[in-house]
């Protein structure tokens, strides 16, 4: 099947939150992801249109990419997010170098296990070494066995750090990591 990869536009914030709301419906989205369906559904347009604004393709610091079927529809997407040395991450620990961090990663069902996470994972990480990253980075929970699998397959190796979630302490998230390759 061929698809299209390209960065989202600003404009295409309710494209976004049909496909983010589907996400969150998924069987393992509470795995997954670190809101509920519920806490998303509740939000204003107003957060989908600032939170597409901030990712979008004209956007320095972020970047959501999608993959669009042949229909047009959104089948896949993934983000990632430039964090620069010196400062704190969402959980409060100390980012060391300038790094990308890949978040909201999903494929809709039918599009997995074709290929398609692959290429969305090339065009994050071409984006990311373009802006001169040392390394990029993504959380998994350590009960994801299906995506665990696919970021070692994609390159991601375990850095050994686990992540604490202050609204779960129980949970084990696990940072994987991937240095900047010499061609890159
Ligand atoms: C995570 C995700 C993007 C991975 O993409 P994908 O297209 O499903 O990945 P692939 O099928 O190419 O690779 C997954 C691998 O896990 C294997 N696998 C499938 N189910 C598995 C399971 N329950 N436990 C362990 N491995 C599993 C597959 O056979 C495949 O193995 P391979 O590398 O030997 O081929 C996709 O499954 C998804 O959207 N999941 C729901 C949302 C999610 O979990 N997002 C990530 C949050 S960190």
């Amino acid at each position: 099947m061929s698809y299209v990869i390209r960065s989202v536009r600003a404009d295409e914030w309710a494209a976004a939150r049909e496909l983010r709301l589907l996400a969150l419906r998924d069987p393992i989205a509470h795995l997954a992801f670190l809101e509920t369906y519920e806490e998303a559904l509740a939000k204003p347009d107003s957060f989908w249109r600032e939170r597409t604004a901030g990712v979008a393709a004209d956007v320095e610091g972020a970047q959501q990419v999608i993959a669009e079927g042949p229909d047009g529809e959104w089948v896949g997407t993934l983000t990632v997010l430039l964090e620069e040395a010196g400062t704190k991450d969402w959980a409060g620990l100390p980012v060391e170098r300038f790094q990308g961090h890949v978040v909201g990663v999903f494929v809709r069902p039918e599009h997995r296990g074709s290929g398609l996470t692959e290429v969305l994972f090339d065009a994050g990480l071409e984006w990311a070494w373009a802006r001169g990253v040392e390394r990029v980075r993504l959380i998994v929970h350590e009960d994801n066995g299906r995506a665990r699998a696919f970021y070692r397959r994609a390159g991601f190796e375990p850095s050994g750090v686990v992540v604490p979630l202050p609204s779960d302490p129980d949970a084990r998230e696990l940072e994987f990591v991937m240095e900047r390759p010499e061609e890159a």
